[in-house]
């Protein structure tokens, strides 16, 4: 019987991708999935770390993982928690039981790691600070697992140091591959018949390599094939006029804009080290509009950063409603160490609940109305998912649309007018 294994993965789309090349490695070696952890020979533990929250229930997920596992399977545990300095020893010390730790820049040698563990039964620790020569090194078998989509990277690592942030002490320093590379990958993604491809980086409107910017691989990336295109994560600093005019014009880009505000107060965006206004947020916000106004917006608002007064707070909840978010992804800040922010006046957990809940009600209601307004539009949807003749995909402006239909299949992209909304949740029917 074939040997298999089992992934766990916390944090963001980069990290689901990572998983993905983990899994694609596993493969390699003749591991199969398996269906339950408990049947697994190879157990590995992707983790996030931007939150403690993401923190605290990894080692909460450990610890049953630990009771569910069959004697003689191997852990593993790797991606950014790991890489955080003195975290490795942490986890060593709290958790016995975990055969190999690795970190960001040495995951890609798991390979190697389980080879030589499973040949001398002694437990590594190996955390690189820095990737090997300070290339992307990319895997070249991925198992791929996110439906019609396809996730490619364009960048690694960031330079902003957001001074809440700890990505960039455990991704590195910026930096692209290579611009052909990244062409002929989506070129294969499509002629395995994926419909959607999703370029990730933290940052990806600084992705540069040579001469060659974001807009010039976003240029080369249009194709006469049909598919969508999307992008994350950009930075309100870097979003560039010709990009807005660029989505307006493209048929392959999708009309939605990630943009991540993190707040809405000129105080706190300086304290944050975010590097623009409020106002040159709203302008760049309005060049979007203007060029397609029915875009798709969405953002990352954090609420209690060090210092944050009520009135700070009240300017966050002003920008929220001026903006209009479709999707808003609220959280409550929270301490790293090592950054700056961690060093700053904290303010106490109720005042910081209390505006996360305020926010999240804000929002919802934002939502409902964005909802409301879209009622009797048509949109190119994207079906993604079909249950028992329930079909469900996202509009060209990222707006997710569920309808019913025998016909439709997934992959395949419907015109689809809004009947009506519940809620942000919008039903439509295939015209
Ligand atoms: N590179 C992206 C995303 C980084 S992490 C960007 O710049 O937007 C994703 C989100 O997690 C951030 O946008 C931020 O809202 C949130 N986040 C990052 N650090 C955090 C912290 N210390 N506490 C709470 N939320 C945090
Ligand atoms: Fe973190 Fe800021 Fe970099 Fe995003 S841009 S990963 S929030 S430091
Ligand atoms: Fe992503 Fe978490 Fe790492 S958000 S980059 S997995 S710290």
């Amino acid at each position: 019987m074939n040997k298999s294994y089992f992934i766990y993965t916390y944090g963001c789309q980069m990290n689901v991708h990572e998983s993905e090349k983990l899994a694609g490695i596993l493969s390699g070696m003749g591991y199969i999935e398996a269906q339950d952890v408990s049947d697994a020979d190879i157990i590995v533990m992707n983790t996030c770390c931007v939150r403690e929250t993401a923190e605290t229930k990894v080692y909460g997920h450990l610890g049953r993982i630990k009771s569910q596992k069959k004697p003689g399977s191997v852990l593993a545990v790797c991606g950014c928690m790991t890489q955080q300095q003195g975290a490795a020893d942490r986890l060593v010390k709290r958790c016995g039981f975990v055969d190999i730790v690795i970190g960001t820049f040495n995951q890609p040698r798991l390979c190697d790691y389980i080879n030589e563990f499973l040949h001398t039964g002694t437990r590594i620790v190996e955390v690189w600070a820095s990737e090997n020569d300070g290339d992307c090194a990319e895997t070249s078998n991925v198992k791929r697992s996110s439906g019609i989509n396809a996730w490619v990277n364009i960048m690694y690592g960031c330079n902003n140091f957001c001074t809440y942030c700890i990505v960039p002490y455990v991704r590195g320093r910026e930096r692209s591959r290579p611009i052909d590379d990244i062409i002929s990958d989506v070129d294969g993604l499509l002629s395995d018949g994926y419909k959607q491809i999703t370029l990730l980086g933290q940052n990806v409107n600084s992705y540069s390599y040579k001469d060659k910017t974001f807009i010039d691989l976003l240029k080369s990336l249009e194709s006469d094939k049909k598919y969508r295109l999307k992008f994350m994560t950009s930075h309100p600093k870097d979003v560039s006029p010709e990009l807005a005019s660029l989505m307006a014009q493209s048929k392959t880009l999708a009309k939605n804009l990630h943009l991540p505000v993190q707040s809405g107060s000129n105080r706190i965006l300086s304290e944050m080290n975010r590097r623009y206004t409020r106002e040159q947020y709203f302008d760049k916000i309005s060049r979007f509009k203007q060029e397609m106004p029915d875009i798709g917006l969405s953002s990352d608002i954090m609420v209690g950063f060090p210092t944050e007064t009520e009135e700070d707070f009240v300017q966050t909840l002003d920008l929220v409603e001026r903006v209009k978010y479709n999707n808003l992804f609220m959280f409550i800040y929270s301490r790293r160490s090592g950054t700056p922010a961690d060093k700053m006046p904290q303010l106490d957990y109720a005042t910081k609940q209390k505006r996360i809940d305020r926010l999240i009600k804000f929002q919802f209601e934002i939502s409902k109305a964005v909802a409301a307004e879209k009622i009797g539009k048509v949109y190119e949807v994207l079906v993604s998912d079909k249950t028992d003749g329930k079909c469900y995909g996202k509009a060209e402006n990222d707006i997710a649309i569920s309808f019913k239909s025998d016909t439709v299949n997934v992959g395949d992209f419907v015109s689809v007018k809004v009947a009506s909304a519940k809620n942000a949740n919008l039903t439509g029917e295939v015209i």
